[in-house]
């Protein structure tokens, strides 16, 4: 470590944020320079990685470098693209989590290299199986596929991608790689048609001429010469001396196999290639009504029979086109330019869906199947996001349009994540902080996406409207409505001095990384990407089943237009930064050093400028002015606990306070942290560095002497055996449980037909706790409705006595539903009690209408000389019922009449009030608990008669209900026999009211054999 730290200072400096001048652009570009010209290409700005492209091959990717970066600490080790791996993903494992990398930089500045060499460092470094080696393989090989049909020689880079490119490597809980996925955005379709000068055609089409077997060729009817096919040399560069095709077409057979494509795949898709070919070397020319026809055949018969197309329909459908007139379809012939541009339709279309259906193949092949076969669905992933560099060509289309603003977006998601978030961090967490401004190019991509107002969607406007739109009117259309925007210009906008560089068919936006002037010829035919109707038709009923999968039948019956390219790119993108604001990022930022792709030449100027639009400086003065690392309190804690007595092993306080009891032992200086409310900040990597050296005391003695020799080995021996043997007994208690419960489920389910006793109780609970579980998602919906779930036989009886019964369950069940949350009774009541209030005494019939419960119970006009003798008041309810009163002393029976009012209960004989007891004169009322009986068995209730005397009731079963005075001088009990199997649980048999003094048992003092748990 030490002496990392001191390599770190021979060259310049490792990390930016330990540079003295920190906010001096000469001092930034001196460091990079004297790094650059000894090949330390990698630099950090913080835990961002700043990379120049070296233009040579460094030993810098072997796989002992792997292994040396492969679980150290982050700024251990010179910086390095596997430290910037290697620490998204140990943060993965260990806080399972979800990651990704942006690589971002201009064209050629080595972002697809960096990302290739990542995924080989994850291949090489994690974890893996047999199994899934297989997953590695394809992983890898992907790419080779990918960049053959997605990559093209331009201008600026031999190997530049053409399309931007999003993958996720998904990882299982032990970190083995088990799966994979790709998005891809826009492939750049037009260069299938069109290469500027010095740029070719994608490499697939040169790579299978070259190196295409002869039979092959024959197959297909190619000839093994890129300058016999038109498409191949418009930029007159077919043959580069960097690019090995042959050997190129070697890699991508071999991975095609490894990747799941079968013969008959390959068979279409190679057919596909060369279809477009031979679309290239289509001619027309006209006929005497100056109507275009193909001029040689030869081309449109191979085409026919690669794409399983019906050859005079094809051929139809390249020199016509079908207009639809109300119900009709009618051919209108097509002149020579509209057929070459139908041509070039096709050939872009098939290529650029076919591309789309390769990332599909290739994605089922990544598909994590491993994962899903053994259910283990649950993996992180670490995406990685290689996309098209910031753009500026000599003649900007609308190629270059799109690709900036991807690259706009992805600046937007940069601020958002690291210099606004980091200072909004500062602020939340209640740290200082002087504010550091930067540049926020929100701006720019508001100019170009937003609703209405935006250029894509005027764009589109001129796109859809009817009428005569043309490019020219578009960038009319822009003027009119963003032209006083402040990074828009126009020739008709501009000043006299930036006019000239300007044409009239041109617009210029000032990006965040620097101006670009588009011209609009081409822009609506791009956006639009119409295929003709009948060319459509002819792709559908293709027999090459990759066409037919990318042209579907649907496609034709579907009368909507479908979305511009603009809007699905920017869609495409806004969904992309979803995907990534949900991640931990982590950034390598690509410099390109010289135009030339030269190695060691370090172009000042074009280097400042990317290290302006980059944001490279202020990134650099935020992080210097802020904190190097940072981490919230508990996971610091738990990673440096040991270092301190009081925090080792176990830190029982809050972990802020352990944090700062943590690094006072350690010995922190003031100016080297900062305690926020969630998190501590710490200001430097050396203080970082420090931490991670201390040794750790306790563990670490222990470590020492173990490895030095001195530990007693006898000792150790029995640290493990006690260890071994605690972990046992942990095992074994969790066993023991196991099977107590699995045993006394298995004998309530035996005994679940016997009356309630120890064997059964549990059982029993379980099935009332179940019942009542669904019970209360199928409550009756009102107080009607009387379809109570019915309960399982083993609560039958209770089911019987009306505790969960159709007809008296009612009232008990509403009783405990009241407080399930989700029952609407009392909701149900209210909104009786407010009908009540409007009806009641105003509508007819009302009272008719209402049920009446317990009518034979009320005191009726018939018995109005009862009420008259007792002299109860005629206004109040009453009810009234027979009863008979068992004596205590004798226990004689005599018939009495209950009468309870609204304010008193009356003991009434004949005419004659006995008794009367006011309610407010009551403390509560109770109802003793009566013995459950079983089929034959009796039971007894003693209570307390007057002065200290007991006295029994006894419970007994008999042919048929009795209540006498046996020859003992006892109260005997009677009810029938039941069925054998079948228990009933009495309704309450004593409801009595309490004084001052109990007048009959309380509960306490009843003695029951068993009591029913209900
Ligand atoms: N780390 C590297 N080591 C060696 N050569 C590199 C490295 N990175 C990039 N290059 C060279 O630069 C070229 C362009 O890099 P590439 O990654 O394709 O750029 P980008 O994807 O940013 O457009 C590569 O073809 C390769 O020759
Ligand atoms: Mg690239």
């Amino acid at each position: 470590m030490e002496g990392a730290l001191i390599a770190r200072d021979k060259v310049g400096v490792q990390d930016f944020v330990l540079l003295d001048s920190h906010t001096s652009e000469a001092a930034f570009l001196n460091n990079l320079r004297k790094r650059y010209q000894e090949n330390l290409i990698y630099t950090y700005i913080g835990s961002l990685l700043v990379s120049v492209n070296p233009y040579q091959e460094l030993d810098l990717y072997t796989v002992s470098q792997m292994q040396l970066y492969r679980g150290v600490n982050f700024f251990e080790l010179p910086p390095h693209l596997y430290a910037i791996a290697d620490n998204a993903y140990r943060v993965m494992c260990n806080e399972f989590n979800n990651h990704f990398i942006l690589i971002s930089g201009e064209s050629g500045a080595g972002k697809t290299e960096a990302s290739k060499k990542i995924l080989q460092y994850y291949a090489v470094t994690c974890p893996t199986t047999e199994q899934l080696q297989t997953v590695r393989d394809r992983l890898l090989l992907s790419n080779p596929v990918l960049e053959a049909f997605g990559n093209a020689k331009t201008l600026r880079n031999d190997n530049s991608s053409r399309f931007g490119k999003y993958m996720d490597i998904q990882f299982d809980f032990k970190g083995a790689p088990v799966g994979g996925h790709i998005l891809s955005y826009l492939i750049e379709k037009s260069r299938v048609v069109h290469q500027n000068h010095g740029e070719r055609n994608f490499h697939i089409f040169y790579q299978l001429l070259e190196g295409g077997d002869k039979e092959l060729l024959g197959w297909l009817g190619l000839e093994r010469n890129p300058q016999k096919y038109a498409y191949l040399i418009q930029g007159r560069c077919a043959k580069v001396f960097s690019i090995n095709d042959k050997n190129d077409w070697k890699i991508v057979r071999k991975a095609f196999s490894i990747i799941d494509f079968n013969e008959k795949d390959m068979e279409h898709l190679f057919g596909i290639v060369a279809s477009v070919l031979h679309l290239g070397n289509i001619q027309f020319e006209e006929d005497s009504n100056g109507h275009a026809i193909i001029r040689d055949g030869s081309q449109i018969k191979w085409i026919s029979k690669l794409l399983g197309a019906h050859l005079s329909i094809l051929q139809e459908a390249l020199t016509n086109r079908k207009i639809e007139a109300r119900s009709e379809e009618v051919l209108s012939p097509l002149n020579v330019d509209l057929a070459f541009y139908a041509r070039d339709a096709v050939a872009k279309a098939i290529y650029g869906r076919t591309f789309t259906w390769l990332v599909n193949k290739i994605n089922g092949s990544l598909a994590n199947k491993v994962g899903f076969l053994s259910g283990v669905l649950n993996k992180t992933v670490i995406g990685l996001l290689d996309i098209y560099g910031f753009e500026v060509l000599d003649t900007n289309s609308f190629e270059q349009f799109c690709i900036n603003y991807c690259n706009e977006k992805l600046q937007q998601l940069l601020i958002e994540m690291t210099l606004k978030a980091e200072q909004e961090e500062y602020e939340l967490e209640g740290i200082e902080w002087e504010p550091i401004p930067y540049f926020n190019n929100k701006i720019i991509c508001d100019l170009v996406e937003q609703k209405h107002k935006g250029i894509i969607s005027i764009l589109d406007e001129e796109c859809l409207r009817p009428g005569e739109a043309t490019d020219l009117s578009f960038l009319e259309k822009l003027e009119e409505k963003v032209g006083d925007h402040a990074h828009f210009v126009t020739r008709k906008l501009a000043d006299q001095k930036t006019r000239k560089s300007i044409d009239w068919v041109d617009f210029r936006l000032l990006h965040y990384a620097g101006e670009v002037t588009y011209c609009a010829v081409g822009f609506l035919e791009k956006n639009n990407d119409l295929l003709y109707r009948n060319l459509k038709e002819v792709l559908c009923n293709s027999k090459n089943s990759i066409i037919r999968e990318c042209f579907l039948l649907s496609e034709l019956d579907n009368r909507r237009r479908p979305e511009t390219v603009a809007t699905q790119f920017k869609n495409s993108l806004t969904s992309l930064i979803e995907i990534l604001m949900s991640k931990e990022p982590s950034y390598i930022r690509c410099i390109k050093p010289n135009e030339n792709k030269e190695p060691g030449k370090f172009d000042d100027f074009l280097i400042r400028h990317q290290v302006k639009y980059l944001g490279l400086m202020e990134h650099l003065r935020v992080r210097r002015a802020g904190f190097a690392y940072r981490r919230k309190y508990e996971l610091f804690l738990q990673r440096y606990k040991s270092l301190c007595p009081a925090t080792w092993p176990h830190w029982h306080g809050p972990a802020a306070e352990g944090v700062e009891r943590l690094i006072k032992h350690i010995g922190y200086k003031p100016e080297e942290y900062k305690l926020g409310r969630t998190k501590i900040f710490i200001r430097f990597p050396k203080t970082l560095f420090a931490t991670e050296d201390v040794p750790v005391p306790l563990v670490w003695d222990l470590l020492a002497s173990v490895l030095d020799g001195t530990w007693d080995g006898g000792r150790s021996i029995k640290l493990e055996a006690c260890w071994r043997g605690a972990l046992a007994r942990r095992a074994a208690k969790k066993r023991t449980w196991a099977v107590q419960t699995i045993r006394k489920f298995i004998n309530g389910f035996i005994n679940r037909k016997k009356p309630l006793c120890e064997e059964n109780r549990d059982f029993v609970r379980l099935s009332q706790y179940h019942y009542l579980m669904k019970l209360r998602d199928h409550l009756p919906k009102n107080v009607l409705d009387k379809s109570w779930l019915r309960p399982p036989s083993i609560l039958e009886e209770v089911r019987g006595s009306g505790g969960f019964g159709r007809g008296g369950g009612g009232p008990c069940l509403v009783a405990m539903c009241v407080h399930i949350p989700g029952c609407s009774f009392s909701h149900q009541l209210q909104q009786k009690v407010v009908t009540s209030a409007v009806f009641s005494g105003k509508k007819e019939g009302y009272l008719e209408s209402l049920s009446q419960p317990f009518l034979e119970t009320r005191l009726s006009e018939c018995s109005k000389p009862l009420r008259a003798s007792m002299l109860i008041p005629a206004r109040c309810s009453q009810y009234v019922t027979p009863v008979v009163k068992y004596d205590r002393n004798g226990f004689k029976a005599r018939e009495r009449l209950l009468v309870l009012t609204q304010s008193s209960a009356y003991v009434v004989e004949m005419a004659k009030i006995k008794q009367k007891i006011e309610y407010s004169t009551l403390k509560g009322t109770s109802g003793s608990h009566c013995p459950r009986l079983g089929p034959s068995c009796a039971s007894s209730l003693r209570f307390r008669v007057g002065s200290g005397k007991e006295g029994t009731m006894v419970f007994t079963v008999g042919p048929e209900p009795q209540v006498f005075k046996d020859k003992t001088g006892q109260l005997t009990v009677v009810r029938p026999q039941l069925g054998p199997g079948r228990h009933l649980v009495l309704p309450p048999l004593d409801l009595h009211l309490q004084r001052a003094q109990p007048l009959l048992p309380t509960r306490q003092e009843v003695t029951t054999p068993s009591v029913s748990p209900a």
